[in-house]
């Protein structure tokens, strides 16, 4: 990757990140009418999959670290948006910032797991409800590819104790209402120890990207799977078709979990895994956590770079609408507030200033 592109795709963070910002900030939002449509310009990738479906693996495999919350049940409450932010190597190390806690920085990934859990406890009041209410985090790493991912409720079939009926619905549309944008790239993640026409990310995925052109479609535990059987027609794109290719990942299981296996090892492990495996050898350089996230990363310049025009002219309206905004407040204008709209306004011309260099 360029580094233009990488700039760019880092600064297409930014940018959603002060359109949250913003967003969040009681009333500023109605007057700029074309940031909710920027935002949602700006591409990102969605995860999706059934309950214990390895989404929450998937996505701590792809960051290389450990944070999320972990159980049985619907754990995942809220939407989590997670910007990975690839850095420098210059001695500041991985660390994590929430959006609600400016200027926190997390270094201890544990802390970060303990966060969501209580963030999320706050909206949900430690019901079993579900919250549309995202949470924002951010992680710093050189080890990382530049990435906005969206973790969601595991799609379920029944509501269990102490849960609305409702439940099942509400958890569907939720998980609809960002997948269903055109500008949203479906990471699909389905176990392969279950029959993949009952996969509920495929099912949901082929309804609202019937093409498959925004899809990608992940197999995980491979591993768990009946001896004597392997996904390879799944793997080589027989079983089900899509536009890209299928990934297959090995996820660390609750064993290793539970004996604190890292995700260094997890990581080498499943390398050795499809390199020494008899069925998917022929497939091990398209295959597994790393690959995947390179894949993503990848596909999101492409995006990028074919919405190029559009992306341009609706941040020329968002700087437009900004500046007359920003007349308009004058001078009693809160101190935060104008500082808010003035740091997007700057994101917006850094980014315009990128996207002509780039077409020239
Ligand atoms: P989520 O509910 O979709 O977020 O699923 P999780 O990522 O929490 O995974 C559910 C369970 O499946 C956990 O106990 C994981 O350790 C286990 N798991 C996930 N992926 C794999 C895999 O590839 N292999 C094995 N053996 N276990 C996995
Ligand atoms: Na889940
Ligand atoms: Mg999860």
């Amino acid at each position: 990757m360029t580094t233009t592109m990488e700039s760019l795709i880092g600064l297409v963070n930014r940018i959603q990140r002060a359109c949250t910002v913003l967003g969040d900030y009681g009333g500023a939002d109605d007057s700029v009418s074309a940031l909710p449509t920027l935002w949602e310009s700006l591409p990102s990738v969605a995860v999706v999959g059934g309950q214990s479906s390895g989404k929450s693996s998937v996505l701590e495999s792809i960051v290389g670290r450990d944070f999320l919350p972990r159980g049985s049940g619907i754990v995942t409450r809220r939407p989590l948006v997670l910007q990975l932010h690839k850095t420098e190597d210059d001695g500041q190390g991985e660390y994590a910032e929430f959006l609600h806690i400016p200027r926190r920085k997390y270094s201890d990934f544990a802390m970060v797991r303990k966060e969501i859990q209580d963030e999320t406890d706050k909206i949900t009041g430690r019901t079993k409800q579900i919250s549309p209410i995202p949470i924002h985090l951010s992680i710093y790493s050189p080890n990382v590819v530049n990435l906005t991912l969206i973790d969601l409720p595991g799609l379920t079939k029944v509501a269990i104790e102490g849960q609305p009926d409702s439940i099942v619905q509400d958890i569907e549309n939720m998980v609809r209402s960002y997948v269903e944008k055109p500008n949203c790239i479906i990471l699909a993640i389905s176990p392969a120890n279950q029959d993949i026409a009952t996969s509920d990310a495929i099912k949901l995925a082929r309804e609202v990207d019937p093409t498959g052109e925004r899809t990608f479609a992940v197999l995980t535990k491979l591993d768990l799977m009946d001896k004597g059987t392997n996904a390879v027609d799944v793997l080589e794109g027989r079983a089900y078709r899509l536009q890209h290719p299928w990934v297959g990942v090995v996820n660390r299981s609750q064993a290793d979990i539970n004996r604190n296996v890292d995700m260094i090892a997890a990581r080498r492990r499943e390398r050795e895994y499809f390199a020494s495996s008899p069925d998917y050898g022929h497939l091990a350089s398209k295959m597994g956590s790393e690959y995947l996230a390179k894949l993503l990363s990848k596909h999101l310049e492409a995006v990028i770079r074919a919405r190029i025009p559009n992306i341009t002219s609706l941040i020329n309206k968002t700087i437009d609408e900004l500046e007359s905004e920003m007349d308009h407040l004058g001078r009693p204008i809160a101190l935060d507030a104008g500082a808010r709209l003035y740091t997007i306004l700057e994101l917006c011309r850094a980014f315009d200033r990128i996207f002509k260099e780039h077409l020239d």
